[in-house]
């Protein structure tokens, strides 16, 4: 695909400029303390955002745009792993030659953003292959948002609208689905939506118990029958995350996921899988193609990994003229960036049994084992996850234990996130490009801070 200008010149800075850039990144390979003397910089210029945010941050974390891999170094000069990627959005880490390369390709071409009006060739080609990664499924189209909690606005409306006037939506507890007005909503957590007027009727009903997994199909469709008893079927769809990642990683298994969507289609009721989050890190693509759930989602959303957003939907789901627009499809960098790193992964070895995510975790998960029945034994009371989508408590599981340990986690070298409510977990989302080495550095800091946090 000719991008922009391109000629013998730009041609040969270009590939100059790409490997200078890679290089100098590559040099960011270990992590580092601060520096006592750039300290001050990153403390003066986080205070001051904070006071033009009008918020202090987690963190003290402001990035200089160096790093390598799962490296990355803040402006006090420190270098860390970083496992949380911008909440999941970094699966290849940082300075990956895909990243680079997207970013002079855009320089090429003669504006910034994409959008729905004049269109240009990234979203075309991104689009292809998209639904080319989706084609087991009755899924045949992709609309484009600029964040996750709009591509759900946009599922919501084009079902709404199919549905219409059945405009109840069944949601599961403990989801998370964004931030806008619709889908603060559809996200459990009430703290998120404190002062807030009730905007679009959902109710919820109970994921999969783990705790009970014997009993967990038959709690959840009773939950759901009880709702169609009280409100009859008013329904237009049911949203869920098969890993529901803002909940520290719960997920119900294949048999969990056919019988409530079993129950949904005998319903009329549509399946709309949000995948935002799960997008490309578990052992497939897409987490509702490793449950293989292909011939039951209506509607896909995914967001962050893509490094843009949007929605699949069905033919007999395209709504009327009018209903989905907006000005940006995405940044000509993001849209060049999703295509490459949707093609990388599938061609990769990436997916299945043995492709590299499931190997990861593993691994990760066999040194979680050896820690919590070796030196931190009764100190990480559960690990798990799926994929690059790990988490795992400290102690009692509150959220004081929790930020203690992450923030003494941060000091130690490695970035982290928590999730989850009753109990806290910690959570890694973790980028691929992590040795055998990176693993073993990383357990023995979070050995040390589990045994530095709980006595
Ligand atoms: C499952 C899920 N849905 C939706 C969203 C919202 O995406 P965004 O923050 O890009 O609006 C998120 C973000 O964390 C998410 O995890």
């Amino acid at each position: 695909m000719t991008i922009g200008v391109q000629s013998n010149d730009i041609n040969e800075h270009f590939n100059k400029l790409f490997s200078s850039i890679l290089l100098e990144q590559q040099k960011f390979d270990h992590i580092k303390p601060a520096d006592e003397s750039k300290k001050e910089v990153l403390n003066e210029k986080l205070k001051e955002y904070e006071s033009l945010k009008g918020r202090g941050f987690f963190y003290p974390f402001m990035a200089t745009g160096r790093g390598h891999g799962p490296f990355v170094e803040l402006l006090d000069g420190s270098v860390k792993f970083d496992l949380i990627n911008a909440i999941g959005v970094n699966l290849l880490g940082h300075s990956h030659p895909i990243y680079i390369k997207a970013n002079l390709e855009a320089a090429t071409s003669d504006t910034m953003m994409c959008g729905n009006l004049l269109s240009y060739q990234e979203p075309y080609e991104l689009s292809k292959v998209l639904l080319n990664a989706v084609k087991k499924s009755r899924l045949k189209h992709f609309w484009f948002s600029c964040s996750g909690s709009f591509s759900n606005d946009t599922a919501l409306k084009i079902l709404w609208q199919k549905k219409a006037p059945n405009y109840r939506l069944i949601a599961f507890q403990k989801s998370f689905a964004g931030r806008s007005i619709a889908m603060q909503d559809v996200t459990y957590n009430q703290a998120y939506r404190e002062g807030m007027p009730k905007s679009i009727q959902v109710d919820h009903v109970p994921h999969y118990n783990y705790k009970n997994s014997e009993n967990a199909i038959q709690e959840t469709i009773a939950a759901l029958d009880k709702l169609i008893e009280t409100n009859g079927n008013t329904y237009c769809a049911l949203t869920i995350e098969l890993i529901q990642g803002e909940a520290g990683f719960i997920y119900g298994t294949k048999e969990y996921y056919k019988a409530i969507f079993e129950w949904a289609k005998k319903h009329g009721i549509y399946i709309w899988v949000d995948e935002v989050q799960s997008f490309t890190r578990t052992t497939e693509m897409f987490a509702y193609q490793m449950f293989d759930l292909d011939e039951y989602v209506d509607v896909v959303t995914i967001g962050k990994v893509l490094q843009a957003a949007g929605t699949f939907y069905t033919e007999e789901l395209n709504p009327k003229a009018g209903l989905i627009a907006g000005t940006f499809n995405g940044s000509i960098a993001s849209l060049n960036a999703g295509k490459a790193t949707v093609r990388y992964l599938k061609e990769g070895n990436f997916y299945g049994e043995k492709g590299r995510i499931k190997e990861l975790e593993t691994k990760f998960k066999a040194k979680f084992k050896a820690l919590s029945e070796g030196s931190c034994k009764g100190k990480i009371p559960y690990y798990g996850g799926i994929g690059t989508m790990l988490s795992f408590e400290v102690g009692d599981g509150s959220v004081d234990v929790t930020n203690k340990f992450m923030k003494k986690l941060f000091e130690n070298g490695i970035i982290s996130f928590s999730a989850g409510k009753e109990p806290t977990r910690v959570r890694f989302l973790l980028p691929l490009p992590l040795l055998d080495s990176h693993i073993d550095e990383i357990f023995s800091i979070v050995e040390k801070t589990v045994l530095e946090t709980i006595n």
